[in-house]
């Protein structure tokens, strides 16, 4: 057995625990992160797309926002298209200048990776059989094997950033965590396609047939979903029956047009709004996924992984630098407040415009919503204030 030692083991490779690793070498804080992935993988890997105002500003500040402001896409609102019509939401006329960022979770991913290893950070790729111990000690440990070698890394703390679907989560013992829960009776089924977004801004679409979203990655490069059953089958859906579902759901009285070329990747999620209370015990905590899921239509689970990285990051910071432990104390007191205000968001957006199999009656309640939205300053300020993020929470 191979034993390391490090301030802080961090599981996962996703953007919360690269983030965190990157916040914590400028504090002076050592971390080791461990990834049961290859590196090719995480950065290949496709998800989220949309960064709220604070999380650019974040990355910007912490040297990892270069590429970022070069490639990235700056946004001043979203569409809202019902009843075939389009409304527009203007940011920065709504929250005091603030707009949105397009830019791609794995490009994310991959300028974190690119900051650590220049930094002499240590990410380990490939691990398998990771467990945690002793996570109520002042010194837990992560044990896991590569290449089938068994290593362990003693720490002061462990940070779960290993998602959903991770170990840290179900390492907590039972009756800790109060699990908070809500499923979707729709998925979305997502495509990248070779071809230029048709549309400046994204557009989030109700329609009959069910909701569709455009939106995109480059100026070459389209993102676009279709709400479906959360157990679709991809087979049963060829390039063509997919561009023919868009078009419909995407269309206009104004007859606005899709542009469609080949098809590179399809995928289908399922939908869930999930957290635990609280996200920690003893000396493991969790951040991003790994705590809390939310339905997409928000575009929000990629920034709330970065809301808790700042909490967990400012609060490490102060238990090195003064030995308080006041804010880690109140970690999941203050990353849960924001948590729950997005959720409540992510619901209602999904609700608003998805079509549910709760009847005519709430198909008429959200086109009234969507009206209120469209017509009352006071309503598209909610929609767009959250949209571009909530303020960070003084520390
Ligand atoms: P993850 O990205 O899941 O990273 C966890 C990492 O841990 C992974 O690399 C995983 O391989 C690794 N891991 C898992 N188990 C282990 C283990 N046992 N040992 C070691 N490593 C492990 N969010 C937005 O904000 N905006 C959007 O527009 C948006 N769109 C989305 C679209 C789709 C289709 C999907 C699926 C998600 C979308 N999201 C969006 C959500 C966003 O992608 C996630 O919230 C984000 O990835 C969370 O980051 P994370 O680091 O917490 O978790
Ligand atoms: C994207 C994903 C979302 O969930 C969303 O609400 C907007 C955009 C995207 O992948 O581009």
């Amino acid at each position: 057995m191979e034993r390391m030692r490090t301030h802080i083991g961090i599981v996962g490779a996703g953007p919360s625990g690269l983030l965190l690793s990157h916040l914590l070498h400028l504090q002076g804080i050592e971390s080791i992160v461990i990834e049961n992935r290859s590196r090719e993988y995480c950065e290949n890997r496709i998800r989220a797309g949309v960064l709220e105002h604070g999380t650019a500003e974040l990355l910007v500040e912490c040297g990892v926002g270069e590429r970022m402001k070069r490639e990235g896409l700056v946004h001043e609102g979203i569409y809202l298209r019902y009843r075939r019509q389009d409304h527009h939401i203007h940011f920065p006329e709504l929250t005091g200048g603030k707009s949105i960022m397009v830019y791609s979770q794995h490009e994310l991913v991959r300028d974190l990776i690119a900051a650590r290893l220049r930094d002499g950070g240590q990410i380990v790729f490939d691990v398998d059989a990771v467990a945690l111990h002793g996570l109520e000690s002042n010194s837990p440990r992560i044990s896991f094997q590569k290449d089938g070698k068994p290593f362990e890394i003693a720490c002061d703390f462990i940070a779960g950033c290993d998602g959903f679907h991770g170990i840290s989560r179900p390492s907590i013992p039972a009756g800790v965590l109060r699990t908070y829960e809500e499923s979707y009776p729709f998925g979305w089924l997502g495509i990248l396609a070779q071809v230029a977004p048709s549309s400046t801004e994204l557009v989030y679409s109700n329609h009959d047939r069910g909701f569709a979203l455009l939106s995109m990655r480059s100026p070459e490069v389209s993102r676009l979903y279709l709400q479906c059953d959360p157990e679709e089958d991809l087979n049963e859906w060829p390039d063509d029956r997919i561009w023919s579902e868009l078009r419909q759901r995407l269309s206009t009285e104004g007859g606005w047009k899709l542009k469609e070329g080949p098809i590179t990747q399809k995928g289908v999620t399922g939908m869930r709004s999930f957290l635990v209370d609280p996200m920690q015990f003893g000396r493991l905590y969790l951040l991003g996924d790994a705590a809390h899921i939310v339905p997409p239509t928000g575009a929000k689970g990629l920034n709330l992984a970065v809301a808790d990285v700042r909490v967990f990051s400012a609060a490490l910071d102060a238990f090195y630098k003064k030995g308080s432990r006041d804010l880690l104390a109140r970690y999941s007191k203050i990353c849960l407040q924001r948590v729950w205000k997005v959720q409540r968001f992510s619901w209602w957006m999904t609700s608003m415009l998805h079509k549910s199999n709760q009847g005519e009656f709430f198909e008429q309640i959200h086109l009234a919503e969507l009206d209120y939205v469209t017509s009352s300053r006071a309503a598209a300020t909610a929609l767009a204030e959250n949209y571009v993020g909530l303020p960070f929470e003084p520390l």
